[in-house]
This record gives C-alpha cells, sequence and structure tokens, in this order.
C-alpha cells in the first residue's frame, strides 16, 4: 500500500486526480493549491463552480495555516478530529512561507473554507507522504449517488481520474458533519449545522456547550432538514445545500408504509417488507436491528444496489428522525426531490 500511496502523492504533485478513501465516502482528490488540477475536479465532476470543495488537512496546525481557529473550532477539532466533521472557518488572510496558496476555485470566490482532518489511516498516509493540502469532493458525477467503495468509484468516474486507490468500504457510510460558528441573537456563540452527519447534532453541543441551530421540522411530510434547505436566504452558507443531490436512476418514495408491486424495498427494521406481496422486488435491509449507525453505514450501497437491480421505483420504510436518522433521512429527501 505504502509504495502505491508514494505514487499517488506523486501524481498529486504533479497535478494529477486521485480517487481516495475516507471514512465518510471516496473523494476525488486533488492539491488544493493547484488551481488547473482544481478545476479538473469540476470538469470531472460536472460540478458547478459556485458549489466550493472540502480541503482535507493532515492535522489541526495544518488547518490553522489555511482557516482562522477559534477558542470553538479548535475545541470541537480537539473532540472530533481526526474524523468526520467539516468545519468552516474564515480563510486565512496572511500569506507568506509558512502559508499555503489555496486555490481561489476550491473555496468558489468565499471568504470562508470548509476544513476537516480525516480519519481513515489511508488517507491519512496520503496526506502525510504528500505534505499536501488536499481539496476532495465526493468521488461521483455531480448530483449522483456518493461512492462507499472502489467499485463505485469505477463505475462512475473510474476512466475520468488518473488514481483510484482501494481502501475498502467507508466505515460511516455518509458525508462528514458540517458546522460553522456564528454568532446567535444574544450576542453569543452558536453552532450551525451546515450538513447533518454522523457525528450528530447532540455530540456537538455536548462538546461546544453551545446551541446548534439549523434543524427545522417539517410536519406535512414528518421529514427535518437543515434549515438551510429550506430557505434559498442562507444559500451563500451552504451553497451544496439546495442541490438534488444523491440521487440514484430510480424515483424514490419516502416513509412507505405500503409495497406497491414490483417497487425495490429499502427496509429498516425487522420488517422490511410490509403487507401482502404477490410480486416483491429487491429488498435491501439498512439495518435489520434499527441501529442507524449501520443504516448510514449500508444507504449508499442499497441505493447502488436498486440502480444495479433497475427498479423504477424505491419506496423507503420509515427511518426514525433522531440522531444519525437525521442525516439519513437528509440525504433521502434529497434524492427523492425531482
Ligand atoms: O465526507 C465528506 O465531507 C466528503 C469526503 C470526501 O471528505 N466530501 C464531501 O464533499 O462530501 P462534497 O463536495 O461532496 O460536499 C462538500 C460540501 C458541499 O455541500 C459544499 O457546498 C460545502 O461542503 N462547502 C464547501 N466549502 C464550503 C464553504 N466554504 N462554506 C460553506 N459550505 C462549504
Ligand atoms: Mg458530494
Amino acid at each position: 500500500m505504502e509504495d502505491e500511496l508514494r505514487k499517488a502523492a506523486k501524481i498529486l504533485a504533479d497535478g494529477g486526480l486521485v480517487a481516495l478513501p475516507t471514512e465518510t465516502v471516496y473523494g476525488l482528490g486533488a492539491d488544493a493549491c493547484n488551481e488547473t488540477a482544481v478545476a479538473r475536479i469540476f470538469v470531472v465532476k460536472g460540478r458547478p463552480q459556485f458549489n466550493p470543495l472540502i480541503v482535507h488537512a493532515v492535522d489541526l496546525e495544518g488547518a490553522e495555516k489555511i482557516g482562522v481557529f477559534g477558542p470553538v473550532e479548535r475545541q470541537l477539532a480537539a473532540a472530533f478530529w481526526p474524523g468526520p466533521l467539516t468545519i468552516v472557518v474564515p480563510l486565512s488572510a496572511e500569506r507568506g512561507e509558512e502559508k499555503a496558496e489555496i486555490s481561489p476555485l476550491v473555496t468558489a470566490g468565499l471568504s470562508a473554507i470548509a476544513i476537516r482532518v480525516p480519519a481513515h489511516p489511508v488517507m491519512g498516509l496520503l496526506l502525510r507522504l504528500s505534505g499536501l493540502y488536499i481539496a476532495a469532493p465526493s468521488a461521483n458525477i455531480s448530483g449522483r449517488v456518493s461512492p462507499t467503495s472502489a467499485a463505485h468509484v469505477i463505475a462512475d468516474i473510474g476512466d475520468k481520474v488518473d488514481l483510484v486507490i482501494d481502501g475498502g468500504e467507508t466505515s460511516e457510510g455518509i458525508e462528514s458533519t458540517i458546522v460553522k460558528v456564528v454568532s446567535g441573537v444574544d450576542g453569543g456563540n452558536e453552532l450551525l449545522l451546515l450538513r447533518p452527519g454522523t457525528i450528530t447534532a447532540a455530540q456537538l453541543s455536548e462538546v461546544s456547550g453551545l446551541k446548534v441551530r439549523g434543524l427545522k421540522f417539517r410536519n406535512d411530510e414528518g421529514v427535518s432538514l437543515p434549515e438551510a434547505l429550506l430557505s434559498k436566504a442562507s444559500l451563500p452558507e451552504a451553497p451544496g445545500a439546495l442541490l438534488k443531490h444523491y440521487a440514484p436512476k430510480a424515483d424514490v418514495r419516502l416513509n412507505a408504509d405500503e409495497i406497491n408491486s414490483g417497487e425495490g424495498v429499502l427496509g429498516f427494521g425487522p420488517e422490511a417488507e410490509t403487507g401482502p406481496l404477490s410480486n416483491l422486488g429487491p429488498v435491501f435491509n439498512l439495518s435489520e436491528t434499527g441501529d442507524l449507525r449501520e443504516a448510514a453505514h449500508r444507504l449508499y450501497a442499497g441505493l447502488h444496489y436498486m440502480d444495479e437491480q433497475g427498479v423504477g421505483m424505491i419506496a423507503v420504510r420509515p427511518i426514525p428522525m433522531e440522531g444519525i436518522g437525521l442525516a439519513i433521512n437528509d440525504r433521502l429527501r434529497r434524492a427523492a426531490q425531482n
């Protein structure tokens, strides 16, 4: 593996693209300081240039050379890095030998930068060996289901990258939680949850002692979404949040109580199938024991499986709206969007 990673480090240093494993999903990586390489990421993904990229740093010290961290951000980093938490901070304005010049394409011209220190050992070693900041969105065509295995990456964009590193199935299964420290109405700090993930709002609140904003409940469909998804006014806060995303080729139907003939079933809990069925389509249970962490881990594999099976409609059984369930429902809700 180390030889392959040296090769990957060389490709990145020369401005190439490497698909790499992280603990959340596979990323499409480039040297974050190389404008041409970063531009290629947008082309390969078909990603709009207003949607900025996450930068992966080797550790907090490295992160502090490109972003401005206050005490709250440091506290979050100390608690959750390396791990599936992305922190949005002001872009460091200082320039000089010690400072890296992140390509403005990475931040889509914003004055804030999204940074995380990933926990996957392969990615950690690659960051160390290369000495680079690696910009990496999920390694899928924009709008499609994110990859949680090297096979997913190869099927989607394998022919468009210089190397795909196989680091096995990702453990988390969904993208990192994204958080930003903002000032609240009373002048104190609050956390704004820009994207839910496997690090939950409750965990962020417990570590920081701060209120976490960004989750609003929509009772019509019983689905909760980050506020950012519901209000266009907050678009600059989370440029990627309004897009249809994570979409399989099939249509997706949420909170399905009854399954119709021929539909694919994404189950949760012991009873994936329901009602009298004459013509049952493919069934993929996210977690037979009703474990939300396991369901997140298997979510995209389930959506990829349904596409392989060629179903026209995926009926998703109800998934509880608590803890990691918020992140799962967020992804499914966007997969279902027309
Ligand atoms: O788990 C992850 O975060 C994965 C792995 C590869 O690290 N990456 C990932 O990247 O999910 P991507 O590009 O699929 O999603 C990045 C999200 C987008 O919604 C983008 O709008 C947001 O992060 N983002 C990036 N930079 C930002 C910034 N400066 N301010 C606010 N949001 C930002
Ligand atoms: Mg993505």
